[in-house]
């Protein structure tokens, strides 16, 4: 089954939003198989964050993304890598349409809340940049 690297930000963390995330993708019907509040070792965020390295807004990503915890989550489903993007809307919550997570909740792009995986290689290298293989459970939804 598919699965993706889900991320409250510290932005989303600071401002409460972690259980509003979670509820959504569990109301979604995805599952969560994965979890953890954590800081992040400036060393993981320079990796995850590689491909805009070079990027004008590169050094205030990676010093944002270690500003504070942050929420790391794995989640399972059917096509769960672009649901959930569809999901988090826009990367600039300029243009993300209400009723997504940057559009009713984020103003800035770079404090906008909720980082997902774009695609099944990010996905699977942001995973197992976050999450040891024991971390992660297998179970089967009886509800
Ligand atoms: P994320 O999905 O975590 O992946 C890369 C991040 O870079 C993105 O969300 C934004 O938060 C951030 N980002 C993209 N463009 C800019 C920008 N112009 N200025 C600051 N941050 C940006």
């Amino acid at each position: 089954m598919e699965k993706t690297f889900l991320m409250v930000k510290p932005d989303g963390v600071q401002r409460g939003l972690i259980g509003e995330i979670v509820s959504r993708f569990e109301r979604k019907g995805f599952q969560l198989v994965g979890a953890k509040l954590m800081q992040i070792p400036t060393s993981v965020a320079e990796q995850h964050y590689g491909e805009h390295k070079g990027k004008p807004f590169y050094d205030e990503l990676v010093s944002f993304i270690t500003s504070g915890p942050v929420f790391a989550m794995v989640w399972q489903g059917e096509n769960v890598i672009a649901t959930a993007r569809q999901m988090m809307g826009a990367t600039n919550p300029k243009d993300a349409l209400p009723g997504t997570i940057r559009g009713d909740y984020g103003v800035t792009v770079g404090k906008n809340i909720i980082h997902g995986s774009d695609s099944l290689e990010s996905a699977k290298r942001e995973i197992s940049l976050f999450f040891k293989e024991e971390e992660l459970v297998e179970y089967t939804r009886t509800v």
